[in-house]
């Protein structure tokens, strides 16, 4: 199967998908207090998701059973929402979402810190949502899929950091999980051409220790097999003529993020 080339109506749905999904985020990380439980995060953000006239499309997908993925500390991601499981004040919780908004998807993840967090934890944070941005220079026309990789990876690793590589980002659109996977680390091949109207879900997963992941036994939660701290970072894009359009950015985001204002200006 080739990648899809979404349409110019394609693209405006996929925008309103993920303007939708970057409210929910928005609003979700605003309720995020010590001594509460993941499933209380999980059931507010399907709410939200709900209310915006949106299906959430992690339910039930592969049999996961929530709305929000919620991982802690060295989760890395899938992490299954539980009424006995509370964040609290130091953790890092990972919110990964996705909505389907008129029959196209959006799929986002942030990192949160709870309260005061170690200044290694908050490095962590910043350094693989940078990562992101470092691969973004490289999604353009004409460059090849793994260059964005290689930007990804070749930036954790300066930082002695694990980048997952058991997991990858992936195209999106009428689906959740489309061609082609994108791997966050540098392979020997350079992957597909990019073309405009490719869209495609980046989400760097990285550990603060080793690359190495673990399953638990519930089957869908990955943990750091050192049992080392963990971020998230996914947005989805879309290929254009020019600069990628980031679709899953927030408001605040928009206003005021150090890395998004650096990546503008070059
Ligand atoms: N962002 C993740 C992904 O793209 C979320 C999928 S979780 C699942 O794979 F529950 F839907 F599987
Ligand atoms: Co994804």
């Amino acid at each position: 199967m080739a990648i899809a080339i979404k349409s110019a109506r394609e693209i405006a749905l996929m925008r309103q998908a993920g303007k939708l999904l970057a409210k929910v985020h928005e609003d979700l990380a605003k309720e995020l207090r010590p001594g509460m439980s993941t499933l209380e995060i999980d059931r507010l953000g399907e709410d939200m998701i709900r209310s915006l006239g949106c299906v959430p499309s992690f339910k039930n997908y592969c049999g996961y059973p929530a709305s929000v993925c919620v991982s802690v500390n060295e989760e890395v991601v899938h992490g299954i929402p539980s009424s006995k499981r509370w964040i609290d004040e130091g953790d890092i919780v990972s919110l990964d979402i996705g909505l389907i908004h008129k029959g196209y998807h959006s799929d986002a993840a942030r990192t949160h810190g709870i309260g005061e967090i170690h200044k290694e934890a908050a490095l962590l944070i910043e350094r693989t949502r940078q990562s992101f941005f470092e691969g973004m220079h490289f999604a353009k026309p004409g460059r090849h899929l793994y260059e964005i990789s290689g930007a990804i990876g070749g930036y954790a690793e300066q930082f002695d950091y694990g980048v997952v590589r058991d997991l990858c980002g992936h195209g999106i659109g009428k689906k959740l999980h489309e061609e082609p996977e994108v791997p966050n680390f540098r392979k020997l091949a350079r992957g597909v051409k990019l073309r405009p109207g490719m869209a495609l879900a980046i989400e760097p997963m990285i550990n603060m220790g080793t690359w190495q992941v673990c399953w638990l036994e519930d089957e869908w939660t990955v943990v750091s097999a050192d049992m080392s701290l963990s971020a998230h970072y996914e947005n989805t894009i879309v290929i254009t003529e020019g600069e990628p359009e980031i679709l899953t950015l927030t408001e605040s985001e928009l206003a005021e993020d150090e890395s998004l204002n650096r990546y503008l200006r070059g």
